[in-house]
């Protein structure tokens, strides 16, 4: 087929890709490769799978888009990191290649996030390679989290690392909150903002910031493991 056939229908998509784009942050669209989003809620989780959902984004939320870097009103370098969308039109990624991927690079080599802020753990880095590799895809699936897991080794801490740590660790305390530890996290639950921030309590912050709200499968099995007695289990 001619080249001339084609031109026609990838100036449609161009211009569709730019209309559907934020204005004033990206210049031009970018082809990505990516063909959008797939998988819902009622999917099974298959472990050989990266689920971006469940473990991608929140990741990215927690440890990139805080305020003044990549979330919606700081956009540094015009790159946003609160969404899939705003992942695939500003993070630079190529659905099935990491390593040519400007997000998977920067947080590979340490250079993201920057000096002050942990680097993401080997797993996390690997998490985020296998994603891309897989394409880049917007997959969600039903039964990732159990919630008559309820340990804080099993479910809490876990939980902690992949959504909250990025804005609490001991080096970068959001709010002077540290998650970070068993010990720092039982001074947050009990003086009661931990349960009342995750479970959108009016008068408390609402948790995660920048990130949608717990699932309720997560939010009870925080509400179980504080019932028990909030154990170092
Ligand atoms: C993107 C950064 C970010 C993420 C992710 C995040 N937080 Fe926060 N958190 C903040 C900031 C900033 C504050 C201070 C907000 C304020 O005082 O308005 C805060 C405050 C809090 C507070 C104190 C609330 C209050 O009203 O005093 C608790 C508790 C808390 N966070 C728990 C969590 C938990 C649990 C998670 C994960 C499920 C989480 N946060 C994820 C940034 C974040």
């Amino acid at each position: 087929m001619k080249p001339s056939f084609y031109a026609p229908i990838l100036l449609g998509l161009l211009i569709l890709i730019a209309v559907g784009s934020c204005k004033h942050i990206i210049p031009f669209p970018v082809n990505t490769g990516i063909s959008g989003g797939v998988g819902s809620t009622s999917d099974p989780c298959d472990s050989t799978k990266i689920y971006f959902q469940q473990q991608v984004l929140p990741l990215l939320v927690s440890n990139c888009a805080q305020s003044g870097c990549h979330d919606n009103g700081s956009h540094k370098e015009g790159i946003i990191l609160v969404s899939y969308n705003s992942v695939i039109q500003t993070g630079g990624v190529r659905a099935g290649n990491a390593a040519g991927s400007k997000l998977y690079k920067v947080i590979k080599d340490g250079s993201m996030p920057p000096q002050g802020y942990s680097n993401l753990t080997d797993q996390q880095k690997n998490l985020i390679y296998q994603w891309i590799q897989q394409g880049a895809q917007d997959l969600v699936c039903a039964n990732m989290c159990d919630s008559s897991v309820f340990t804080y080794s099993g479910a809490i801490q876990p939980l902690i690392t992949n959504k909250c740590q990025g804005c609490h660790s001991a080096t970068n305390s959001m709010g002077g909150v540290d998650l970070s530890s068993y010990n720092a996290l039982k001074t947050q639950v009990d003086n009661g903002k931990f349960q009342g921030s995750v479970n959108w309590d009016a008068g408390l912050a609402p948790m995660p910031q920048n990130g949608s709200k717990l699932s309720d499968c997560e939010l009870s099995q925080i509400n179980k493991w504080i019932a028990a007695g909030s154990l170092n289990n």
